[in-house]
């Protein structure tokens, strides 16, 4: 029988496989090396709006619901990223700190802020007996026989980074006259004004009206919350505050430290409280940095995530 002789076949299907995986392997490395440049060259601003953007779905609205707690957050593990992060957020707000913040950076922007977005206010109380827990004494507490004032730790610590910066711009003489209040000693103080102003009243509740536009009900009052300060110059606190360049440079560089102005001047009707140039609130600085771009006072920084939520 003639038989034909049949050639081994070449096995070209392994070949062109083999070809293939190699380039495909070698895109694969290209892109990887330019994600990693990419990361690293990144435009500080842009990377510091993607961390403001993501602590808008932070907050809770209803503030009788949510409790203080205490500070939890871990100092930064790590040196280099904690100094980016510091030098981004200066990029990006175009201010650099003159003190060495990377002890304070931990407390003017905590990982979680959801717990110092506590929204109090006439319409959202706090309970009777509501209490934050971990408060430490204000260093910066005035010096004229008052008990020391108290405050949550990470808020009294980002008071005392905010008032050393403070110090290198020549705002040397402001202290802290009122932090935590309890609701009984709310209490008090509301019913003081009100006896106070009430032969200017035909009746106790028109008066409790006017004293409620400068005072807070007990229950409503920020300082509660132990996140609040009353700080000024003055022997009490007045509006003529305002006028002064510590209010002035206090009000402009408050964010950078976690603090708003929580009673604007032209917020009145939202809040429900006149003009307070001397009442600051710890929200952290990414919240704060927010409001004060957009020139919103805390409630609408809520009604803003609200909105963005539905
Ligand atoms: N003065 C502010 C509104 C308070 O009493 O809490
Ligand atoms: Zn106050």
């Amino acid at each position: 029988m003639n038989r034909k002789y049949i050639p081994p076949k070449k096995n070209t299907n392994n070949l062109v496989t083999l070809a293939l995986t190699l380039v495909v392997l070698a895109l694969a490395a290209v892109v990887f090396i330019m994600i990693l440049v990419l990361k690293d060259g990144r435009p500080a601003d842009e990377s510091k709006s993607t961390s403001i953007v993501s602590a808008q779905s932070a907050p809770q609205t209803d503030a009788s619901s949510q409790a203080v707690s205490q500070d939890t957050s871990e100092p930064q593990t790590s040196e280099t990223s904690s100094q980016t992060e510091t030098s981004n957020y200066e990029d990006y707000i175009g201010v650099k700190y003159k003190i060495d913040i990377s002890q304070w950076e931990q407390y003017i922007d905590p990982e979680d802020d959801t717990p110092y977005l506590i929204l109090v206010n006439k319409t959202n109380p706090l309970d009777r007996n509501y209490v934050p827990a971990d408060m430490i004494d204000v260093v910066h507490t005035r010096k004229d026989g008052r008990a020391t004032q108290k405050m949550v730790r990470t808020a009294e610590k980002a008071l005392e980074a905010f008032l050393l910066e403070a110090k290198e711009y020549g705002v040397t003489n402001v202290s802290v006259t009122s932090a935590y209040r309890s609701y009984d000693y709310q209490e008090q103080l509301f019913n003081s004004y009100v006896n106070q102003h009430l032969s200017k009243f035909s009746s106790r509740e028109e008066c409790e009206k006017y004293v409620e536009t400068f005072s807070a009900r007990p229950g409503t009052s920020e300082h509660q919350t132990g996140l609040t300060c009353d700080m000024h110059n003055l022997p009490s606190a007045e509006v003529t505050f305002a006028n002064t360049p510590e209010a002035k440079w206090l009000a402009e560089n408050a964010h950078r430290f976690g603090f708003i102005l929580r009673y604007p001047a032209d917020k009145t009707e939202i809040t429900g409280y006149s003009y307070e140039p001397w009442h600051f609130r710890f929200v952290g600085r990414k919240a704060a940095t927010i409001m004060y771009e957009n020139g919103w006072c805390l409630e609408e920084y809520y009604a803003h995530i609200i909105e963005n939520k539905n």
